[in-house]
């Protein structure tokens, strides 16, 4: 947490002084191993706006993007012959580790017999049976992203209610979902900040209060209209932010006395177990939705209903009058889709490889914490399932606006540099990092030791 601005502040309970000359070194370090990639990056890439393909590739705290060769099991090997132990796991879409071999099997065969049609596929007959089998409810559709099949889910919620209004909780991030970008400042509702050409006053429509503040819930919910409130379970998007005991429970009796759907996004928590957060929780929710990983890093997503959330849609579709739903896009429930999830549901996302994931996140969890506490830094270290993160602030932390002053950007840049400099590349938004099936005990020892050494620089 920073205490003070200017040269002599301290971040996260280091000397911006030291912040900087640590990263200002590892910086030349990963330059001098890196000629191809800054031959190729490091003026930007040319034909792309910005010099890379998507924006977010700019947000890595290298000095410019490393660029792969080839990546495998949880390995990344880059242009120049470095190898890096993958735990940023392109953020959880190859959570289950680079190209699964079911999922590479299923490409290969399905290369060979059409990759979109419109139609259903043999593929397609046996997801709709595994979706309700390892989710629990009873109705699904397909979309290819998670931002998509929120957005559908959204929709769906404000046709069966006839209300106009949603509820998102500080902190929240469920893709780029326009009416999901609020935040709280000063006690007010406001546009997030920083959003591209958005015109609207989004917080019209979306309602927005802390996670685990129950009595703020409770007060945004009287008025009945609110359509649905969409969360994750655990915040996983500012630094980690974990319910409180009894907040799942009171979430639920708060939007069903109110007459509110309740969407729960699996997209990160999926790390949690088999059936995600809610599976291994007993959630209830009405709306379900899951992407990044479903299809082993294929471009997939999906979202399910409730019985009674399905039959309620299915009379206003009755009801309603003929014409575009609002809902699509041409390329989902495509077969390349179907085959690869049926490979992840079926042999990737099993009970065997969850307890794998489990056991050694773990240990990472806690080979974290120790030098931590050796190096007696006021940082702590959070994990859901598969998914751990270390917050270079006290912990835990209640709420989105914790999570958001916990946030230690200069801080965080120069641990993930030196990370990487030392053979491990964790993700670049906040300080996450995930354990996937084929990610090995040596693995988790190798970050776990690059992670000690760099704290005893800082703390040094
Ligand atoms: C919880 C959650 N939901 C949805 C999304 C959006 O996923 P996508 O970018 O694949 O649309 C994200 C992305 O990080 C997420 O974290």
């Amino acid at each position: 947490m920073s205490v003070s601005k200017g040269s002599n502040s301290i971040i996260g309970g280091i000397d911006a002084r030291r912040i900087a000359e640590l990263r200002a070194a590892e910086a030349e370090i990963f330059r001098k191993a890196r000629p191809k990639s800054q031959a190729r990056t490091g003026n930007g890439i040319a034909g792309y706006f910005d010099g890379v393909p998507m924006h977010w590739m700019t947000d890595w705290p290298t000095p410019f993007p490393i660029l792969v060769e080839s990546a495998r099991r949880a390995t990344i090997t880059d242009a120049d012959g470095n190898q890096l132990d993958d735990f940023c796991l392109g953020d959880t879409g190859s959570m289950f580790g680079h190209s699964p071999a079911p999922v590479a099997r299923a490409i290969r065969k399905q290369a060979g017999r059409g990759l979109t049609y419109m139609l259903p596929s043999e593929d397609a007959l046996a997801v709709g049976t595994l979706l309700q089998e390892l989710f629990g409810l009873p109705y699904w559709q397909i979309a290819t992203t998670a931002t998509d099949a929120n957005r559908f889910a959204l929709r769906v919620a404000r046709a069966v209610t006839g209300r106009d209004k949603i509820l998102v909780f500080n902190g929240a991030y469920h893709g780029s979902v326009d009416e999901t970008m609020v935040r709280i400042k000063d006690g007010k509702p406001i546009n997030r900040p920083g959003l591209a050409g958005e015109f609207r006053d989004l917080t019209k429509r979306t309602k927005i209060v802390e996670f685990n503040d129950l009595p703020a819930l409770e007060a945004a919910l009287q008025a009945k209209d609110v359509a649905c409130v969409i969360t994750e379970p655990v915040l996983t998007n500012s630094c980690m932010v974990l319910p409180q005991p009894g907040f799942h429970d009171a979430l639920r009796r708060l939007t069903r006395e109110t007459g509110t759907l309740l969407l729960i996004d699996e997209t990160h928590t999926i790390s949690t177990g088999r059936g995600g957060y809610t599976q291994t929780h007993g959630l209830e929710p009405d709306l379900f939705v899951l992407g990044k990983p479903v299809a082993g890093g294929v471009p997939a997503s999906v979202w399910g209903m409730s019985e009674e959330t399905a039959s309620r849609y299915a009379a206003y579709n009755r009801g309603k009058e003929p014409g575009y739903s609002g809902m699509g896009t041409t390329l989902s429930a495509n077969p390349l889709q179907f085959a690869t999830m049926r490979a992840t549901l079926e042999e990737v996302m099993t009970a065997e490889n969850y307890a794998h994931m489990e056991r050694l996140a773990g240990k990472l969890a806690a080979g974290l914490a120790a030098a931590i506490k050796r190096y007696h830094l006021p940082w702590h270290v959070m994990r859901v399932g598969a998914r751990v993160e270390f917050i270079c602030a006290p912990g835990p932390l209640g709420n989105g606006a914790e999570a958001e002053s916990a946030h230690a950007p200069e801080l965080e840049a120069a641990v993930h540099v030196a990370l990487v400099n030392r053979g491990v590349l964790i993700a670049p938004f906040h300080n996450m990092m995930l354990i996937s099936p084929v990610t090995t005990a040596a693995q988790v020892k190798r970050l776990v030791a690059a992670f000690t050494e760099v704290a005893a620089r800082l703390a040094a």
